[in-house]
């Protein structure tokens, strides 16, 4: 059964370490992460953007695959299954109403009051069904799904005034951005601790990709209970099939050539929990 992030957030929150949100794009890239967190045995969210449930075919697909692979492979972890910058409300009821357990409003290109406007018409929506919401304030900059955009911070004002709207969770833009970084990654920490002190709602942080562990950490430290990783996982995927591609040639067969990029996805998956979840990693294994 899909859950939302509520009570793996919270807890995460209390005890300082950071649930992942791995974007998802396919049948396999599902099944590696199901498959890797459940050998983990920790929850996990998995995210879906608007461009990958366009290619996956649409949110009614993606939901029914993942509780078919949860069914399967006999997953008893808790997955949420949680729409990853939905852009209107239109697509966050689109995502609620095809079963996802949580989304995710980004109405962060508008004024603030447009903003809070959207996201409480989210709210409204999700709650009682059961959805979490997520928002954000200030703007992720980089690029997601062929979008570029530029950073604008969040301010602790925005995420006080966004936080009246009733969301669960907050994804505060203060320096990180989609995609990989140009140099190293500029993140506010001191912002963060004092928007994680004035909210009782667990933070997000985004773009993940990149940003070095001991900053992975620092983040973890100040607040964050959400992490998202996207790139650097097709990046990992990537890699491991151009080197399988380029030693076997001849070989056709897809299920061949989109798995040689397991083992390395799997292998990368562990690393970035072992950096979210050190204590909790060591006291289930
Ligand atoms: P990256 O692609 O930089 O990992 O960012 C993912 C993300 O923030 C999805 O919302």
């Amino acid at each position: 059964m899909l859950v939302n992030f509520n009570e793996m957030l919270q807890e995460a929150k209390k005890n300082k370490y950071a649930i992942p949100h791995f974007n998802i794009n396919n049948l396999e890239w599902t099944k590696y992460i199901l498959e890797e967190m459940q050998e983990l045995n920790l929850p996990v969210i998995l995210g879906v953007s608007e461009g990958a449930k366009k290619y996956m075919g649409g949110f009614y697909t993606v939901r029914l695959l993942v509780e078919g692979l949860i069914k399967d492979l006999n997953i008893t972890i808790p997955v949420c299954l949680h729409l990853d910058h939905g852009s209107s409300f239109e697509s966050c009821k689109e995502a609620i109403d095809a079963g996802f357990s949580s989304v995710m409003i980004d109405a962060s290109k508008y004024d603030l009051e447009t903003n809070k406007k959207i996201t409480s018409q989210v709210v409204n929506y999700a709650h009682p069904k059961g959805v979490s919401v997520e928002a954000e304030v200030g703007h992720v900059g980089g690029t997601e799904d062929n979008v570029y955009g530029d950073i604008f911070r969040a301010t602790l004002e925005d995420c006080l005034e966004i936080s009246k709207t009733n969301i669960d969770a907050l994804a505060p833009a203060l320096g990180s951005v989609h995609g990989l970084y140009k140099g190293k990654p500029n993140l506010d920490f001191e912002r963060m601790k004092e928007i994680n002190e004035a909210l009782p709602i667990p933070l997000v942080l985004h773009g993940g990709t990149g940003i070095p562990y001991d900053m992975i950490k620092k983040a973890i430290s100040c607040g964050i209970s959400k992490i998202n990783i996207n790139t650097e996982l097709q990046v990992t995927w990537h890699n491991a099939v151009v080197k399988f591609i380029k030693e076997n040639e001849t070989v056709y067969d897809p299920r061949k050539v989109i798995s040689s990029g397991e083992k390395a996805m799997k292998e990368k998956i562990k690393e970035l929990v072992t950096v979210f979840n050190p204590k909790l990693l060591s006291s289930k294994k």
